[in-house]
């Protein structure tokens, strides 16, 4: 990652107490070690749906140039607004608030939910993959962070689950998906899955997905 947009996240989130300084060095570290932003398309609309207070969307913002249009889509209309406040004005990045389970946008070249889907039932999750195997043009990315519940070490999931309790404690519960299930949602929605990783020396236990969307020839040889 580029020492510039690191320092301006640093200078953005980390004088904004305990929950952001965390998710910092949480997700940078994750994220950066990972070098998801390789995998991206450079031009056209990535979206970072689930974007809470911004952060994946100011990275993205800032590292990917302006032929990149990035939106942060959240159902939370305060985190939003924090997103807006945080980010102030720039080109290539805009914020709106909204549910994920019904888009109002028609096409895009990528999209990340980090630690998104598991606020979905799976039916909806499963919906909204299929969705977005409708809106990411072909050879599109989806880049997904999700927790994993058979990680092993198994206490790294308990982590996971019990922050998540904390975090969103009148919430309903969480909707954690093991490897094999998201890998066939993925596909079945036209993606093809590039490049799994979990992220080792991490306390909680997730794991990203690279997946790409299918061109209408590499779809024809696929086995499901
Ligand atoms: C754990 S936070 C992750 C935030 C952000 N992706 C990040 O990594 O910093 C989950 C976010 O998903 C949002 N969310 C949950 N259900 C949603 C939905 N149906 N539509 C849009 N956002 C949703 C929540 O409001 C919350 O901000």
């Amino acid at each position: 990652m580029d020492p510039a947009v690191r320092d301006d996240l640093i200078r953005m989130y980390g004088s904004r107490g305990w929950y952001h300084r965390l998710a910092l060095r949480m997700k940078l570290r994750y994220w950066a070690v990972h070098e998801f932003l390789a995998h991206l398309p450079r031009k056209g609309t990535i979206l970072d749906l689930g974007c809470g207070y911004g952060l994946m969307t100011n990275l993205l913002a800032r590292s990917m140039g302006s032929e990149v249009q990035v939106v942060g889509v959240d159902l939370d209309t305060k985190r939003i607004e924090t997103a807006r406040t945080i980010s102030g004005e720039r080109g290539n990045l805009r914020f709106e608030a909204g549910d994920v389970r019904n888009l109002d946008i028609s096409d895009c070249q990528g999209a990340i939910l980090v630690d998104v889907l598991h606020h979905l039932s799976v039916k909806d999750q499963d919906r909204l993959l299929m969705d977005l195997g409708v809106k990411i043009g072909e050879g599109g990315i989806l880049a997904v962070s999700e927790v994993d519940p058979e990680f092993r070490p198994r206490w790294h999931y308990w982590i996971s689950y019990l922050s998540d309790l904390l975090l969103y404690p009148f919430s309903e519960r969480c909707r954690f998906r093991p490897e094999r299930e998201f890998r066939r949602a993925f596909e079945a929605a036209g993606f093809t899955v590039e490049k799994v990783e979990r992220i080792p020396g991490s306390l909680v236990a997730p794991v990203i997905y690279i997946c790409r969307r299918r061109t209408a020839r590499s779809a024809g040889s696929h086995r499901p």
